[in-house]
């Protein structure tokens, strides 16, 4: 016990190395955002392979970081799990997460998708789903065309502040500057069809029933309906086609789940084996498939039907982490163009 105490007040001040740190944790705490069915699975082969028993408390983002606020310095939470790179920039900015040394995840974890704080564990695009009834394939191949007059009364958006358009404008900004996304912005709210509500796959639905379009939704929830056995989701996908956007210019914009490892973390050991079991074949597997997303590790390959039919596309390759640092930005420029 003495010892677990001096191993811990050891490490607390630094930097965790992974071949180092495994002496003495035995548990892990988890706070997810994120659970899907795979999870289960993905949970009980940690346990098997480091004998690490794995707590888990599930909950909505905003409760967690709340939990997380309330027990400061004394919170037993190891490793925070969330999606969007928006919400882990503002998990960031909260200062709950501490640095991770790692040669696995550096290794495995492409540069672009690793921040300063966390990490990135599988992937997602944003897309373009259209009505080939209501308008032209080739009017709605980039984000940046959607704000064209021409598709006026046809465009629809889940909440402008919602994290995944939010991390969309703060790329867009990346990209083209500020200026150009506000007008863009401006762009999107006069050709909106209908005020934005619901979520992502409450605005497929509305173009297939033809109340949109166009819309926009991140790629799990169009793979979801394709790989749905039900015949109402399965008549919505036949309704309409999809679009990788910017296959000329930027690329799709690509976001992420990810984890990070927490400053407070009473098993630091052990946080940081989780983190780099995420990162290995199997939990890859797992993690993205889950969801209907991709892995993050390169050469790691899910069977998925709906991903496979949707094929290969170029992805925006901008730093994943370098987005926290114009979401602020594209927050404002969306009040300011109404996009709400
Ligand atoms: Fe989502």
């Amino acid at each position: 016990m003495i010892k677990k105490v001096l191993v811990s007040a050891l490490l607390a001040g630094f930097a965790l190395n992974g071949s180092v740190a495994n002496a003495a944790d035995t548990e892990i705490n988890i706070y997810s955002a994120r659970h899907y069915q795979t999870d289960e699975a993905l949970y009980g082969n940690f346990t098997k392979q480091t004998g690490i028993k794995v707590n888990r408390i599930e909950a909505k983002e905003d409760e967690l970081l709340e939990r997380l606020r309330n027990e400061g310095a004394n919170s037993p939470a190891d490793v925070f799990i969330t999606v969007d790179a928006s919400r882990l920039a503002f998990a960031d900015q909260m200062g709950i997460f501490a640095p991770v040394k790692s040669e696995v995840l550096d290794k495995r974890i492409p540069a672009h998708l690793r921040a300063t704080n966390w990490y990135s564990y599988s992937k997602r695009a944003r897309v373009i789903v259209y009505n080939k009834d209501l308008v032209q394939g080739d009017q709605v191949q980039t984000y940046e065309a959607l704000a064209d007059p021409a598709l006026k009364g046809k465009v629809c958006t889940r909440s402008g502040s919602h994290p995944y358009n939010l991390s969309l404008g703060a790329a867009l900004i990346q990209h083209n500057g500020a200026e150009k996304t506000e007008q863009w912005a401006k762009g999107i709210v006069a050709n909106f069809a209908r005020a934005p509500k619901g979520g992502d796959t409450d605005q497929i639905k509305a173009v297939a029933a033809g109340e949109c379009g166009v819309a926009i939704a991140n790629s799990y929830y169009l793979a979801r309906l394709m790989n749905s056995t039900k015949p109402e989701d399965q008549a919505v996908v036949a309704k309409v086609v999809a679009v990788w956007p910017n296959q000329k210019t930027s690329g799709t914009h690509i976001n992420v789940s990810g984890a990070g490892m927490l400053k407070n973390a009473p098993n630091k050991g052990a946080a940081v084996k989780f983190l780099e079991y995420l990162a290995s074949d199997e939990a890859q597997t797992y993690f993205a498939d889950g969801n209907n997303e991709w892995p993050v590790v390169e050469g790691v390959k899910v069977s998925n039907a709906a991903l496979d039919k949707l094929g290969p596309f170029k992805e925006d390759t901008l730093s994943i982490g370098k987005l926290a640092d114009t979401v602020g930005e594209a927050q404002k420029i969306y009040d300011r163009a109404g996009y709400r």
